[in-house]
């Protein structure tokens, strides 16, 4: 039986650094308030001119290195992104040729902050069918580009950044039969469109938007949905809480990761902390997390993740993956 078995990852974060101060000096807004609100202290913001495609193509190129891959190693790229640079071709396209990569197949998914979940899933299923042998999964964004700068219930939330995972099928005798990804879990509930959206499009409006959010029926949405859908990929894999060595949420917002992490009966010193300093990234937020944790030692090979995310849609999904 073919697994698709974790091969390396890497993340990229723009320079500019935005504090809660740099907000508090231009809106009517406060770094107690942001902290306390949501745990996030900074932000990263792309460079003008800089695209989600350079941003991706950087945590792409680091993840390769880490694997010791080059991007003719790869057949499948699969960018998570609701920032991609052109309506068309995807930005997964771009990325391909910028690694080098000659062959194989390309394209995004769209599901916003749950995007990394859904992209990691259907790679693993390529994997798994045989179309694919080596897939480079990345979530890259430019939150930056829609963002209404004068609406502070909005703008402090979220930053630019791309994270990226290289999963490689294994197969035969001798196969790490418990790495890999154990579970998925995808849902979507298209009745709660307006609480979290673009007012934009090419269809609709011929323009890109800026984000709009009812922010507090996204908080009770995302406490329930993300317990839920933990307890269900928990169960798939016929694991418990206690199994799990590092919870990698979405990094949207403190207080609903301490509430799912509660619910799921996982200690906080379990949990993967990055918002503090890369703000909400959306679709980047957990492969970076991840990478970042990899990287930094706390994440070591044959840990059991459990991934979790929500956004726009809504769109929300779990998955367990044994690094
Ligand atoms: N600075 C100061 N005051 C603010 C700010 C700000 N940045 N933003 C809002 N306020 C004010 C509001 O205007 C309001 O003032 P009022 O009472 O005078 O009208 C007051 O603070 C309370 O506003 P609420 O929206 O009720 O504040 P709440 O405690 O719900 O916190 C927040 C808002 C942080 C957005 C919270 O609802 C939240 O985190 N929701 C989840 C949304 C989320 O994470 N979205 C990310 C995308 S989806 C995802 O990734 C999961």
């Amino acid at each position: 039986m073919i697994r698709a078995v974790p091969l390396g990852c890497g993340g990229y974060l723009p320079e500019k650094v935005m504090t809660n101060a740099d907000f508090a000096a231009r809106l009517d807004t406060s770094d107690e308030w942001i902290r306390s609100r949501t745990g996030i202290g900074a932000r990263h913001m792309a460079a003008e001119g800089e695209l989600t495609s350079d941003l991706a193509t950087a945590a792409a190129r680091r993840a390769l290195d880490h694997a010791g891959l080059t991007g003719a190693d790869i057949d499948l790229v699969v960018i998570a992104t609701a920032t991609p640079d052109r309506t068309f071709p995807s930005t997964a396209t771009k990325v391909q040729h910028a690694i080098g990569m000659t062959g194989g197949f390309a394209f995004d998914v769209q599901a916003v902050c749950a995007g990394f979940i859904y992209a990691l899933s259907l790679a693993d299923a390529l994997i798994f069918k045989g179309q694919a042998r080596r897939a480079l999964i990345i979530g890259a964004e430019t939150f930056s580009r829609i963002l209404d700068w004068e609406d502070r219930t909005t703008c402090v939330l979220f930053g630019d950044g791309a994270g990226a995972v290289i999963l490689g099928a294994h197969e035969g005798e001798g196969a790490p039969s418990d790495r890999g990804l154990l579970a998925t879990c995808l849902h979507s509930d298209g009745a709660h469109q307006d609480i979290l959206y673009v007012d934009g499009g090419p269809s609709s409006t011929q323009t890109s938007g800026k984000l709009r959010m009812q922010g507090r029926e996204v908080f009770k949405h995302a406490v329930a949905k993300l317990a839920e859908v933990a307890d269900e990929a928990m169960e798939k894999a016929g694991v418990a809480s206690a199994d799990i060595d590092w919870v990698v949420p979405h990094q949207a917002n403190l207080r609903i990761i301490e509430a799912t992490a509660k619910k799921a009966g996982v200690p906080m010193e379990k949990v993967i902390l990055t918002l503090q300093d890369h703000g909400n990234t959306s679709a980047a937020s957990i492969p970076l997390a991840l990478s970042t944790a990899v990287h930094d030692g706390r994440i070591g090979r044959g840990d059991l993740l459990l991934m979790e995310a929500i956004g726009g849609g809504l769109v929300w999904g779990a998955a367990l993956l044994r690094w």
